[in-house]
């Protein structure tokens, strides 16, 4: 007999396998839970609640699955908290999983608009869409996403579409184990203080090569980083021209670990800008190349802002999620830059680190763009090349010698 506790996110009130009594030996939600739920992933379901409403602001859905279901919270959640009459449809290969998403459905008075199947979500996706296809897809799986990605994206209707999904492998996408990143993702991680950017864009540079061997492009929504995962939402588009120019998108970014410098470079580039340029003179540094990965665009500032635009309605979010939408708002403008750590960088230096916004502030002053980013609180997005960081951190700390 499972032993169950009730759990409440946003505005919808759920049963699922007690997690702190099933995870008090291990300290945390593992695989082997009866029913798998992660607590700690409230922002992220927030989060995607927030982006399902924004995009049902302007475009149509009609029916929503989630392959990789568990206890069923997210799409309900997505039912009894986004505008709409979608209907849905989860899958499981865990039996007690399925009884878990049924008892829910029914609590919660969804039997007409969601349905539960269990087997394995590789072959449901694509077996279930041939009928109808599905307008969006949200992949949440234990790891990395990768295998479940060909048949969500071939379970997607073909005129216009969303996909959604998070990864959790970030050893392999945060430079621990690069090899297995180039297996998974196709591209290197490398270990640098944007480490999670890197994480992000390959996840995305993923999306577009799948959506591309199926004919299809790919337009990057938005992408979060945060706690213990990366996860993007993108629209799937039918054309494949379009994917033919995105192939400009996909290059490489290298960093030097000694000054913290870093470029991004087209694959077309690699070789006329072979050169790198240190943010000291005579850096010896080793270079790391991470990629080939996605260097376009990470969000749509649109989509973003209508996004940050329904805030001003009561969700019943966590307090983060608010404060990561902010930040992601403000972040969009300046996507084309790396974020900068600037503890790393005041590590490296071994300069005293001053208050974060007097920095952008100093930056600003001197003619940059400077903003907040959601990736980590103790970093900024800039237009200044890390040379210039770097003054106005010596500055600032008195050490411009
Ligand atoms: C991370 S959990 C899903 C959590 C859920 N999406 C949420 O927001 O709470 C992953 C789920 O995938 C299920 N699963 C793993 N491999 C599967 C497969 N090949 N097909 C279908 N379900 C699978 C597991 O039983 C587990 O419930
Ligand atoms: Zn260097």
């Amino acid at each position: 007999m499972v032993q169950y506790k009730r759990y409440q996110e946003g505005k919808t009130s759920f049963l699922t396998a007690d997690v702190e009594l099933y995870s008090a030996e291990k300290g945390q939600p593992t695989a082997d839970l009866p029913v798998f739920m992660n607590p700690r992933m409230q922002i992220n379901r927030d989060l995607s609640v927030l982006f399902l409403a924004a995009y049902l602001r302007k475009e149509n859905i009609k029916f929503i699955c989630e392959p990789l279901a568990g206890s069923g919270v997210r799409t309900l959640r997505y039912l009894n908290e986004v505008p709409g009459s979608f209907h849905a449809v989860m899958f499981d290969t865990n039996p007690l999983a399925i009884e878990t998403a049924l008892m829910n459905i029914e609590n919660l008075g969804f039997q007409e608009r969601c349905r539960v199947i269990r087997g394995d979500a590789r072959l449901l996706l694509l077996t279930e869409s041939r009928g109808k296809r599905f307008d969006f897809v949200d992949i949440d799986p234990f790891g990395s996403p990768a295998q479940f990605l060909n048949a969500a994206v071939q379970s997607l209707r073909p005129k216009r579409s969303i996909l959604a999904m998070t990864a959790t492998d970030m050893p392999a996408l945060c430079g621990v184990w690069p090899k297995v990143a180039m297996r998974k993702y196709g591209g290197y991680s490398i270990r640098a203080p944007f480490t999670h950017e890197i994480a992000v864009r390959l996840l995305i540079s993923l999306a577009y090569h799948v959506s591309g061997l199926n004919d299809r492009s790919i337009e990057p929504l938005a992408s979060l980083s945060t706690d213990h995962y990366v996860r993007i939402w993108v629209r799937v588009l039918p054309t494949k021209t379009k994917s033919n120019i995105q192939s400009k998108d996909m290059g490489f970014i290298r960093f030097c670990p000694n000054c913290i410098a870093y470029d991004i470079l087209t694959i077309k580039d690699i070789d006329a800008h072979y050169s790198f340029t240190h943010a000291i003179t005579d850096c010896k540094g080793p270079i790391r190349i991470a990629g080939p990965l996605w260097i376009g665009p990470i969000f749509c500032p649109d989509f973003v802002r209508d996004a940050h635009s329904l805030l001003t309605e009561d969700w019943g979010f966590h307090r983060k999620s608010g404060k990561i939408i902010n930040a992601m708002a403000e972040e969009i403008d300046l996507m084309d830059y790396l974020y900068t750590d600037l503890h790393a960088l005041c590590d490296t230096y071994n300069l005293v680190s001053p208050r974060k916004n007097v920095v952008m502030e100093e930056l600003i002053r001197i003619g940059y763009k400077a903003t907040n980013t959601h990736f980590r609180p103790t970093a900024i997005r800039t237009d200044a090349p890390v040379s210039e960081i770097i003054q106005v951190l010596k500055t600032l700390s008195g050490d411009d010698d």
